[in-house]
């Protein structure tokens, strides 16, 4: 018996000693421990022995037993700990690593143009308008006393999507949109997105307006010119020099091109201003007569001065850039500058 105990325990041992989970020790467990397991053979045995004998033998299972016992519990720690640092080698944490940084976003710097134009007219009391960038001719040309034959369509090469419908050229379609379905007074800025198929160093095909426009009775050229003033010496600073000079556009009448005094050279003649100390900034003029009729505007009781400009070409004079590409290429080195 005593043999056949020894035995049992070297196998219990070293089967144990193989088992790597908690459910192969479980087995084990149930092997020799349980209901019907090996010891349980060993009891039933017990009432075949002599009453003296019974006791010793009786010890000796039981101290087997009681050995495989702690084995096991042994067993089951051993591997406990095991997955326990395990688990804590996984989620160790080096609180010396340094941190990892959030990028921090910024405006992009035609949206900042954009705001600071739109800030300076919501201070003169201008209300901002919006109108689509896929807009139909009549709004885009024909309102705007462009007929389909004027020349000055050549001024503005379109894309086409279809006969009647364009990308818009110009923000100038804004005005007829707001004038169509409002009385006047009014003082509108339209901001937005344009489309010319155009591309070099000074032209995307996408860039940037703003339309401007006053309606009401007795507005005058004088208005016009005050307005526009104030406009530019905000956003230039006071002492900028700015000049009106005549020009053509087919929805004003008078019309004017205004210069500011180049930034770059302070009006003495570089390369960016041809050498004239004068960069154009903006179209402006009287809106034309046909224009309001379009709308359905009285032209002898009302008058109004409207304006374009354009946002890209401020940046570029703002900032410094001379290359309006570098606005839509979107690296990061040129971004994170403004
Ligand atoms: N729409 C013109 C353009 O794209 C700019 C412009 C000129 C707008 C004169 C106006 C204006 O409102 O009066 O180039």
């Amino acid at each position: 018996m005593n043999e056949r105990l020894t035995h049992l325990l070297r196998q219990a041992v070293s089967s144990l000693s193989e088992a790597g989970t908690k459910d192969e020790i479980h087995a084990i467990r149930v092997l020799y421990l349980g209901r019907k397991g090996l010891f349980a053979s060993f009891l039933k045995d017990l009432s075949s022995l002599p009453a003296d004998g019974k006791k010793a033998a009786g010890a000796a299972i039981n101290s087997v037993k009681d050995r495989i016992e702690r084995e096991i519990e042994g067993r089951l720690k051993s591997i406990e700990d095991a997955l326990k640092s395990g688990r804590l080698a996984m989620e160790r944490i080096d609180v010396t690593l340094p941190g990892r940084t959030q990028p921090l976003g910024r405006l992009h710097p035609v949206t900042q143009v954009m705001r600071e134009v739109s800030a300076i007219f919501t201070g003169l009391g201008f209300e901002t308008a919006e109108g689509p960038e896929v807009e139909l001719d009549y709004y885009n040309f024909e309102a705007l006393n462009i007929s389909k034959d004027h020349p000055a369509r050549d001024m503005q090469d379109t894309f086409y999507v279809s006969e009647e419908v364009i990308l818009r050229t110009h923000t100038s379609p804004v005005q007829i949109r707001v004038m169509e379905k409002t009385p006047p007074p009014i003082r509108i800025i339209a901001p937005g997105t344009v489309y010319r198929r155009d591309s070099d160093i000074t032209h995307t095909p996408m860039f940037h307006q703003v339309e401007g426009f006053m309606v009401d009775e007795k507005v005058s050229f004088a208005d016009l010119k005050g307005v526009l003033t104030i406009f530019l010496k905000a956003l230039f600073g006071g002492s900028i020099g700015v000049r009106f000079r005549p020009s053509f556009f087919p929805f004003t009448e008078p019309s004017a091109e205004v210069d500011i005094a180049c930034v770059i050279c302070a009006g003495l003649g570089c390369r960016v201003c041809k050498g004239s100390g004068w960069i154009e900034i903006l179209g402006c003029g009287m809106i034309h007569p046909e224009v309001f009729k379009a709308v359905k505007y009285d032209p002898e009781k009302y008058s109004g001065f409207a304006f374009g400009l354009g946002i890209e070409r401020v940046a570029m004079l703002k900032f410094g850039i001379d290359d309006i590409r570098l606005f839509f290429e979107n690296d990061l080195r040129f971004l994170r500058q403004f």
